[in-house]
């Protein structure tokens, strides 16, 4: 592990990266989507809030299918978001802050409209332009049959049978989403070349790096076998579409490319796998970070946190690569909700996994969790990863009416799982409805003008209210980014758990510093000075569900 001092490590060892889902941060253009020039207006805000890096959700021309995860063309912007200038524009000036800047790239799959599998759908089977997804003539009499079992992540056969040019019910291509995304052949060298041009272009532009969707795909297992059980992402349990050796190869030579460029450029890892398997991902020729999405995936339990944090710690860093903390992002119930309502993250297919007991919500508990948990969270060693509206402690829009959901899960669960719309609704900047409570430049912008409605009470979470009111969870984090630039010993480097009762969460980081999280009876606040606390602190009194920042000398 690296003991050097915060300057002379890589960024990405420290750095707490803020997720911006680009539809839903800011609408310049008043269109009731969000763009580019909406980023580029917040970020001042964005420089207040402290944070070090910005990732971006999918801003390639897409038919908008999976919001962007669809993509048609890999070098270019989606005309809804802005022009390429524009996109080069903030990256400068993000840059100008003293922001690193990454995009997502979307390697497993690609838009059925991109213009590749359009040929695909024309040419023969076997010729090169099907080579570069993956085809396979059908089981049974006339091919009427899947070629193997495989189930899509979205609901339904991983298959789709196309009709060939002469109109006959012909070939089988392979979608581990939905149908409109069908999987890349990575065993085509024309594929891997491609996706090295698109590397080299965006680096070019100046990205410092990459969030890669559905890193644990892209290989198949030879011969597609028929999977034995459905995928069940964060156990060991093998698949033959995820987490395959042949990966870690793609990743050998994209971090030959990133190193190519200056200023420690970088990959993440979107890696649903096994706490065993996460530390391959970011093995020192590799990527340079990968969500833990096991802490994401604990429930507000003293026991389950702390088993998660020991293991996929000390799994992650065998490999001397920094842990990558994160609570939310734009697939997974919002943790005020989870928290509160004893929910995992992972692994949602029905609204009440999703969702809980809506009737039995209690907002103040979960936002308290929520909050608990983040001190929890920019207290450990590594880098952080927040998603827009964790720092405003957004909950879960549960309530949007059912002909405006737009994910395509809710249609492939065949009407059971609502989807991830409801951590994605448009951000409230300001208290006042108009404008989508400020979300659009266009203050006429209504309810039914905006890609998803927002609750009633958004305007209460506004961040223009949470500035003003030092208690806020806006506050809460401007303090807790301020500390962590601060204190040498947080970020990367070591940790040492305390025994502090067996309902309390603790340890110690270099130069006096520790973090307790309490989460059962009221205890009385440990020794030390106050830097920060989730909640505020009477009495000396450390309450239920609450984290504390202490100096310890
Ligand atoms: C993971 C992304 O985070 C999710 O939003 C998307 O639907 C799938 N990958 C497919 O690209």
């Amino acid at each position: 592990m690296s003991l050097t001092v915060r300057s002379e490590r890589p960024w990405w060892r420290d750095a707490v990266t803020y997720q911006i889902y680009i539809r839903s941060f800011a609408d310049s253009n008043g269109d009731g989507k969000g763009d580019v020039e909406g980023i580029r207006s917040r970020l001042p805000y964005l420089k207040t809030l402290g944070v070090d890096a910005l990732w971006i959700t999918p801003w390639y021309p897409s038919p908008q299918m999976d919001h962007g995860y669809d993509v048609a063309d890999y070098m270019d912007i989606e005309p809804d978001y802005g022009t390429l200038d524009e996109a080069k524009r903030l990256i400068d000036e993000a840059h100008a802050l003293g922001i690193k800047f990454i995009i997502d790239i979307v390697p497993n799959h690609s838009s059925d409209k991109h213009k590749w599998f359009q040929e695909a759908l024309k040419a023969a089977p076997g010729s090169p332009e099907r080579e570069r997804y993956v085809f396979r003539d059908g089981k049974g009499k006339d091919g009427e049959l899947p070629p193997n079992n495989w189930q899509a992540i979205f609901g339904g056969p991983a298959w789709e049978r196309i009709t060939e040019a002469d109109g006959t019910l012909g070939q089988w291509y392979l979608h581990l989403f939905a149908v409109e995304q069908p999987d890349f052949n990575w065993d085509n060298p024309v594929v891997r070349e491609h996706f090295e041009e698109v590397l080299h272009f965006w680096l070019k532009l100046g990205v410092d790096g990459f969030r890669i969707d559905v890193a644990h795909g892209m290989i198949k297992e030879p011969g597609l076998p028929d999977e034995l059980k459905g995928a069940d992402l964060l156990t060991a349990q093998k698949s033959p579409y995820f987490d395959q050796e042949g990966v870690h190869e793609i990743y050998r030579a994209w971090r030959k490319i990133f190193d190519s460029y200056p200023g420690n450029r970088m990959g993440v890892a979107e890696a649903w796998v096994s706490k065993e398997s996460l530390p391959k991902y970011i093995r020192p020729d590799e990527l340079a970070n990968s969500f833990n999405f096991h802490f994401l995936d604990s429930k507000w339990d003293v026991k389950e946190l702390k088993k998660n944090i020991k293991e996929s710690f000390e799994l992650l860093t065998t490999t001397g690569a920094p842990a990558s903390w994160v609570l939310e992002n734009h697939d997974v119930t919002r943790s005020v909700n989870r928290f509160d309502q004893g929910l995992k993250g992972g692994g949602v297919d029905s609204p009440l996994k999703r969702f809980g007991d809506t009737s039995k919500f209690d907002i103040k508990r979960g936002t308290k969790r929520a909050r608990a948990a983040s001190l929890l969270m920019l207290a450990l060693p590594g880098g952080a990863y927040i998603y827009q509206g964790e720092e405003l402690a957004l909950p879960e829009a549960t309530g949007i009416p059912k002909d405006r959901l737009t994910d395509p899960r809710w249609k492939l669960s065949g009407y059971t799982d609502p989807g991830r719309d409801g951590c994605r609704v448009p951000l409230p900047w300001k208290a006042d409805v108009a404008g989508s409570y400020g979300f659009s430049g266009n203050p006429k912008l209504g309810d039914s003008d905006s890609w998803l409605p927002q609750p009633k009470h958004w305007g209460t979470l506004a961040v223009e209210l949470q500035e003003k009111d030092p208690e806020s969870t806006l506050n809460l984090y401007r303090a807790a980014l301020d500390i962590r630039h601060k204190e040498a010993g947080l970020g990367d480097g070591t940790m040492e758990w305390i025994e502090a009762g067996k309902d309390v969460l603790a340890f110690t980081r270099p130069g006096g510093f520790a973090c307790y999280v309490n989460f059962g009876k009221a205890i009385s606040v440990p020794a030390g000075e106050i830097l920060l606390a989730s909640n505020p602190i009477q009495s000396d009194v450390l309450e239920t569900d609450t984290a504390i920042w202490i100096r310890t000398k």
